[in-house]
């Protein structure tokens, strides 16, 4: 560790409160118990978006600072193997309980690749409709997620299953890339417009995002639980 970490506000709750900047991790450096959770989190992390280049890669869109790979469910198993070890990592951050795609023989995934890691990933999935999200004049504390939406379903084409964005790359526009190259790629020859894509069960950072990129609160979710 050493170098590695950076102690971000004496001030804060717990003092000593680390985060690391190879995996992300915020933990307490003086808890015996954390540094050893750190730990394992770390190896386990760093070799989960490890991401050495493949012979024949799919680059669908190409930036200044990294590029952003399509994975099919029929390419070799390397790469199948990758993106199940990444969703696995964003499985565990999100506490997803496992809503596993409709069609797996369908789902695309983007990874967007910095250096030699994946530090951002779409898995996108085709869905014949979703439901716009309802503006709230005052968010019910009852509900157990932070939107509420509309029982009318609209048709819809490419869902989002996951985004995600590795915590230390955030705000740096890679979600927003990866959903324009979604919109460019989902479908051969045409560019969807936001109105056909929605995303599932969206998180509070999925809120911020997909409302801000879709310009609008009202923007279109699916797949969600009641
Ligand atoms: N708070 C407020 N606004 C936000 C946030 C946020 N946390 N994240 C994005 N935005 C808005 C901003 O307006 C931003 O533009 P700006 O930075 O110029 O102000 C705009 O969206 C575009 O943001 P990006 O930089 O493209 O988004 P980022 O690469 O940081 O990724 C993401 C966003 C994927 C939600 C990331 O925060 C993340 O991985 N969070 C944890 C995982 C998660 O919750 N994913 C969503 C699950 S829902 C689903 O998978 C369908
Ligand atoms: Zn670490």
């Amino acid at each position: 560790m050493g170098k590695d970490q950076l102690v971000i506000d004496a001030g804060q709750k717990h003092f000593g409160t680390t985060v690391c900047k190879s995996c992300g991790m915020i933990y307490t450096a003086s808890n015996p118990e954390d540094e050893i959770q750190h730990l394992q989190h770390h190896h386990r992390f760093l070799e989960g978006i490890k991401f050495v280049g493949w012979k024949r890669e799919r680059v669908v869109a190409e930036f200044w600072d990294g590029k952003i790979v399509l994975v099919l469910p029929r390419d070799p198993s390397y790469a199948i193997k990758k993106v199940e070890d990444v969703q696995e990592l964003v499985d565990l951050e999100l506490g997803f309980q496992q809503t596993v795609p409709v069609c797996p023989d369908k789902t695309k995934t983007f990874l967007f690749i910095d250096e030699k890691r994946v530090v951002g990933c779409l898995i996108a999935e085709p869905i014949k409709q979703a439901f716009r999200v309802l503006s709230e004049p005052s968010a019910s504390k009852e509900c157990s997620r932070a939107w509420r939406c509309s029982d009318v379903p609209e048709p819809a084409i490419c869902g989002i299953s996951r985004i995600w964005v590795f915590r230390l790359k955030r705000r740096k526009r890679i979600a927003r890339r990866l959903v324009d190259t979604v919109r460019n790629c989902f479908m051969f020859g045409c560019f969807l417009s936001t109105n056909e894509i929605a995303f599932s069960d969206p998180t509070p950072d999925g809120k911020l995002f997909a409302t801000k990129y879709c310009n609008t609160p009202n923007f279109l979710v699916y797949n969600f639980h009641n």
